[in-house]
């Protein structure tokens, strides 16, 4: 991945406002897809507040998986160029496991009282092996977005199962007869993303993939879901290279007006509303679909800030960890945007409902949503599980081939 660092408003005036050229500099990583631009603004109070402290934006790499395997070269190289960074909620412990970021736990105060006010599963993310090691900075799960407008002009409701969907959208795109519109936008690229959409269709059979570190893999559930992502190519909902997709694509084709339904994670919503989009007020939230028969399950998303084992100024950085992961950052990134907060109390917040009104109904969806395994060995199974759904997306691994393909190959992982 290249490494670019961005200096967006704020940073460059920083170098020269007194005081700050002998103050410390903070390098902090954010992803390009988690909003550089609503981060900076943050950081610009953190530093009006901490004159001294210079903050600066390297970002990169727009999924998750990308990320990682770059702050995994520099951190393996004991690199202390990056202070901070995001990490996805997948990855504490692989990140405490290799001792890349300091431990948090000496400072937020009483530790049970701190934690007490996240969302658990933030909460519980973050602790490993008795220790505090990163801090939440905002929630996420996948939810359906939808053309509202597109729906009452068809007079069609908001689908609650997969089949309802597919039948909604051939019938839309029926209708509308324009070449550029997609049935549905889903990620089929092998990107990590890719291991929460195999999931949805699985676990809304009620059906879970490991317990207690062990696979307990329903063959015919993963069938199931294989089947359907790659039904709605076969079928013309979604497009042909459905298998080339990752998460940003998704948000600019919604944005563009190209698509009636697209499963994404939260912050797409702010963009959606945005300069440049094509669909302001046009859109709706509303929870997955289920399987027929089965039930609507999310997939717990999420990113923590975590300082780096190696930064050179730790106590500077654990003060930017904390101001980034308190409850007026936390509304901030939710107004601006549209990161769902780590505060339970904040999906009540006035101001955080007038930008996101979806928001009032997320948290139950939140509560139900389902994380992915969690085992030490995490990378093999959400390697093996992302590769096998590109093939099926893309045409080149029948369904049941796929399913014979994991088995085995998570079984071993997880032994
Ligand atoms: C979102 C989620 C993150 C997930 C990623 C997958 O950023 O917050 O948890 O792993 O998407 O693409």
């Amino acid at each position: 991945m290249k490494r670019r660092t961005v200096l967006l408003a704020g940073a460059a005036a920083a170098v020269v406002r007194p005081g700050r050229a002998q103050g410390r500099q903070l390098r902090v990583f954010v992803s390009s897809q988690h909003r550089p631009d609503v981060m900076r603004r943050a950081f610009d109070r953190f530093e009006q507040a901490n004159p001294g402290v210079a903050v600066r934006i390297e970002t990169g790499g727009n999924t998750s998986e990308v990320q990682a395997q770059y702050l995994n070269t520099v951190l393996s190289a004991k690199d202390p160029s990056i202070d901070i960074f995001l990490i996805d909620v997948i990855r504490p412990a692989q990140f405490a496991g290799a001792n890349w970021v300091r431990p948090m736990d000496d400072a937020v105060g009483d530790r049970a009282k701190f934690l007490a006010d996240y969302l658990p599963a933030y909460a519980e993310a973050n602790m490993v092996d008795g220790h505090l090691v990163a801090l939440p900075a905002f929630a996420d799960a996948m939810f359906l977005y939808y053309r509202k407008d597109l729906l009452e002009k068809h007079g069609k409701p908001v689908p609650t199962t997969w089949d309802e969907l597919a039948a909604t959208a051939k019938a839309v795109l029926a209708a509308e007869a324009n070449p550029q519109l997609q049935g549905l936008s889903f990620q089929g690229r092998a990107i990590e993303g890719a291991v929460c959409t195999f999931l949805l269709p699985y676990w809304s059979q009620g059906k879970e993939l490991v317990r207690d570190g062990k696979l307990t893999m329903d063959k015919p559930a993963a069938l199931n879901s294989f089947k359907l992502w790659r039904s709605f190519v076969d079928s013309g909902v979604a497009k042909r290279n459905a298998a080339e997709v990752a998460t940003d694509d998704t948000r600019q084709e919604f944005q563009a007006g190209n698509v009636l339904f697209a499963v994404l994670w939260s912050y797409g919503w702010a963009q959606f509303q945005g300069p440049g989009s094509a669909v302001v007020g046009k859109v709706g939230v509303a929870r997955l679909p289920a399987v027929s028969g089965g039930q609507s399950v999310s997939c717990i998303g999420g990113w923590q800030w975590g300082v780096s084992a190696y930064s050179a100024s730790p106590a500077e950085a654990t003060r930017l960890v904390r101001f980034m992961s308190s409850p007026d950052i936390a509304r901030m990134l939710a107004v601006e945007g549209s990161l769902m907060p780590v505060f339970p109390a904040l999906y009540q917040d006035k101001e955080v409902l007038a930008a996101a009104p979806w928001f009032a109904d997320a948290l139950p969806v939140m509560a139900s949503a389902k994380s992915r395994p969690v085992t030490p060995r995490y990378n093999e199974v959400s390697d093996t599980i992302r590769t096998a759904f590109n093939a099926v997306v893309g045409g080149s691994l029948a369904p049941d081939a796929a399913v014979a393909e994991i088995e085995p190959r998570l079984r071993r992982v997880l032994r």
